[in-house]
């Protein structure tokens, strides 16, 4: 199990001497995770008795007040994660610290975030692995980010691009808050990804903006050959849009678009149904690889949609697309 040095960083198995970095140099793998007894200072989330979440940070002497009376942050203070408070008027309430993806919905916002649902598909299609170094835009509120760093570990690094500096503070101080310092393998800067010049090579790249297709040049120039590239967008407007400037770049793999739905599911004795946190649309996912330098992805030879590229299509079109006049 991990254990937490005195700052509360969790600083992992790796600790342990001669079975891997040191704890110094484990340190530096900020994880958000905190564990041991619970401080002042600290988030909590309490959960009452039907369910209804707060979140409070401890103060010694501190006060939460419900409408069942007084819950003591004194009570919670110096006790393990996963007790039980009692407020004067005798209502329980559940204690833990906030994790991850609860922590991203609930933090300050700039711009939208990345939902953890997504989040969660970017990682795994998005092959993200430790020691990968990412680049992303826009970085918004850092949510997406925040799952990135603990992805890409320590000996991993994020290049995190915002092209609007008060975002960047958003997620600047979102990361930091929730990851207890800066980590020092985070590089935010402040400007527009289609004007940066010198990109220095990655292996997975995600794009989280409104208009991904003007990125994609200088993603091609920065991404590693096989590397992946993921868009994250709000609709089917510039779902199609992503899709068909990717086609038409010719240097990635024919892109595939998917859509996260979950379920959630209630089950107690014989009463078994899905419950009511079934997800509604946030965004859609393009995943696609790029190609080795001065490759072009090998023509299709299925024939698209009828009418998919005809006289009302104004898009990028892909190589070897016919116009409907062609196939009449
Ligand atoms: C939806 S938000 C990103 C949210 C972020 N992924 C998160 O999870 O918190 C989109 C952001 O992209 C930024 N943006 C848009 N186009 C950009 C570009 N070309 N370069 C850098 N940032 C860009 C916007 O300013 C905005 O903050």
């Amino acid at each position: 199990m991990a254990d937490a040095d005195e700052t509360g960083q969790t600083v992992g198995p790796g600790a342990a001497p001669g079975s891997g970095p040191s704890r110094a140099e484990a340190a530096v793998e900020l994880s958000g995770v905190r564990t041991g007894p619970l401080r002042a200072g600290e988030r909590v989330t309490l959960t009452d008795q039907k369910g209804r979440r707060k979140s409070v940070v401890l103060a010694v002497g501190g006060t939460f007040f419900t409408n069942w009376g007084a819950v003591s942050h004194d009570d919670l203070i110096g006790g393990p994660e996963g007790q039980v408070v009692r407020s004067v008027g005798g209502q329980e309430y559940l204690a833990f610290r906030p994790i991850a993806r609860e922590n991203v919905v609930s933090m300050p916002r700039g711009a939208a975030i990345v939902y953890p649902k997504d989040a969660a598909e970017i990682l795994v299609w998005g092959d993200v692995f430790p020691g990968a170094t990412v680049l992303e835009a826009g970085a918004g509120s850092g949510a997406l980010t925040i799952f990135l760093l603990r992805a890409v570990g320590a000996s991993g690094r994020v290049v995190s691009y915002e092209r609007r500096a008060e975002f960047a503070d958003v997620a600047r101080r979102n990361v930091v808050t929730f990851l207890g310092a800066a980590p020092p393998n985070w590089d935010l800067r402040v400007g527009d990804l289609a004007q940066a010049a010198d990109l220095e090579p990655v292996d997975r790249a995600v794009l989280d903006m409104l208009a991904p297709w003007e990125c994609v040049a200088t993603v091609a120039g920065a991404l590693a050959p096989g590397g992946i590239l993921c868009c994250y967008v709000a609709t089917t407007t510039q779902l199609g849009r992503i899709m068909d400037t990717l086609r038409a770049h010719g240097g990635f793999t024919e892109p595939e678009a998917r859509e996260v739905s979950v379920r959630e599911w209630h089950a107690e004795g014989l009463a078994i149904r899905p419950g009511h946190g079934t997800s509604g649309h946030t965004g859609f996912l393009v995943f696609t690889r790029r190609l080795a330098p001065g490759v072009r992805a090998p023509q299709r030879r299925r024939r698209p949609a009828p009418g998919a590229y005809g006289p009302d299509y104004h898009g990028p079109r892909p190589e070897g697309v016919p116009t409907d006049a062609e196939v009449e």
